[in-house]
């Protein structure tokens, strides 16, 4: 009977590492296109994983929303329809709202900065529980640089923003944040934007450098004002079910590299955003170098709202300031 019990125990285990031992080809969604910093560490990434596992494993990227919006996506990696997901972290602080805390307006004085409270011990705590309130696990952060404002009217003071239509990304933090500040902030997915202030749907777009560069809105443009008002990070997800299915090795292995490839993004950042801020200050387009002055009472507004949202703000602000 024993050996019969030990036989079974010995079936069920080769099973199981045959089972993990299996090829995956995974799926990896994400909404900027091909050419994006984003897209090229999610196809690095995907090479490295083919190589490091001997060709067991694969990932197919799907870049521009191929897949879908990010809201779908997230849908998509909890029901583990999705494998992967490259991610902006505003869409996952919409279910998150500790995460909000990363845009506190003036939060990091520069991209290098944003960089230090990105690798912090206390930023990688938040990812804790993803898991468990967006199902997908949080394997690190990357980042999209600092973020500033294109408008198509001249812009001198903040004043010259109220009632502005001032195209933002789909989350909260920055609607609290234009709507202290009197503008008409008006959620708008990336895919839409370079039309909508080409034809004047929106007056204004927040935004970040290397977009405003590659895709030429300063061309739609009368004065682009660099703010640097807010960082704005990505976040590598798993789906917590197909997390769930993987061998310890797998884990491991995935989420290494995942984390690797997403926090290369930082470096790519930091080395090229001033350089695509000199390109579009050289176009010839009204540029203006502000601080936070420029924007009079809202940071503190945007703060007094999110003390009471985000419980990890006064953490966050604790690691800015030990790594300034
Ligand atoms: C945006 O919504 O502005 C955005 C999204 C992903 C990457 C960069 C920018």
């Amino acid at each position: 009977m024993k050996n019969t019990i030990k036989l079974l125990a010995s079936v069920v285990a080769m099973t199981a590492s045959v089972a993990t031992a299996q090829a995956e080809e995974f799926r990896l969604g994400l909404i900027t296109p091909p050419p994006h910093i984003w897209t090229k560490a999610a196809e690095a990434f995907g090479a490295e994983l083919a190589e490091a596992s001997g060709g067991e494993h694969s990932v197919s990227v799907f870049p521009a929303r191929q897949l879908g919006n990010e809201a779908e996506m997230l849908q998509q990696l909890q029901t583990g329809a999705l494998d992967m997901a490259f991610m902006t972290v505003a869409e996952v602080s919409n279910r998150a709202p500790d995460l909000g805390a990363f845009y506190a307006p003036y939060l990091a004085n520069d991209i290098t900065h944003a960089g230090r409270i990105l690798r912090s011990d206390t930023a990688k705590k938040l990812l804790a529980p993803l898991a468990g309130q967006v199902g997908a696990v949080g394997v690190g952060y990357g980042m999209a640089g600092l973020r500033q404002i294109v408008s198509r009217g001249e812009i001198n003071s903040a004043k010259d923003l109220a009632g502005l239509k001032l195209r933002i990304t789909p989350f909260e933090p920055i609607l609290d944040f234009y709507n202290a500040i009197g503008a008409a902030p008006t959620p708008m997915p990336l895919p839409a934007v370079y039309d909508a202030l080409a034809n004047g749907q929106v007056d204004a777009i927040d935004m970040d450098a290397e977009l405003i560069w590659v895709l030429k809105y300063y061309e739609h443009a009368d004065t682009v004002v660099q703010t640097d008002h807010m960082m704005f990070p990505m976040v590598g997800l798993v789906s917590a079910r197909v997390w769930a299915g993987m061998s310890e090795a797998d884990r491991t292995m995935i989420g290494d590299l995942m984390a690797k490839h997403v926090d290369s993004t930082i470096d790519s950042y930091i080395e090229r955003e001033a350089g695509w801020l000199e390109q579009i200050e050289g176009t010839g387009t009204k540029y203006v170098k502000v601080g936070a002055d420029f924007f009079g009472g809202a940071v503190d507004e945007w703060n007094g709202i999110w003390s009471e949202k985000a419980t990890s703000l006064d953490a966050l602000r604790a690691v800015a300031a030990e790594t300034e």
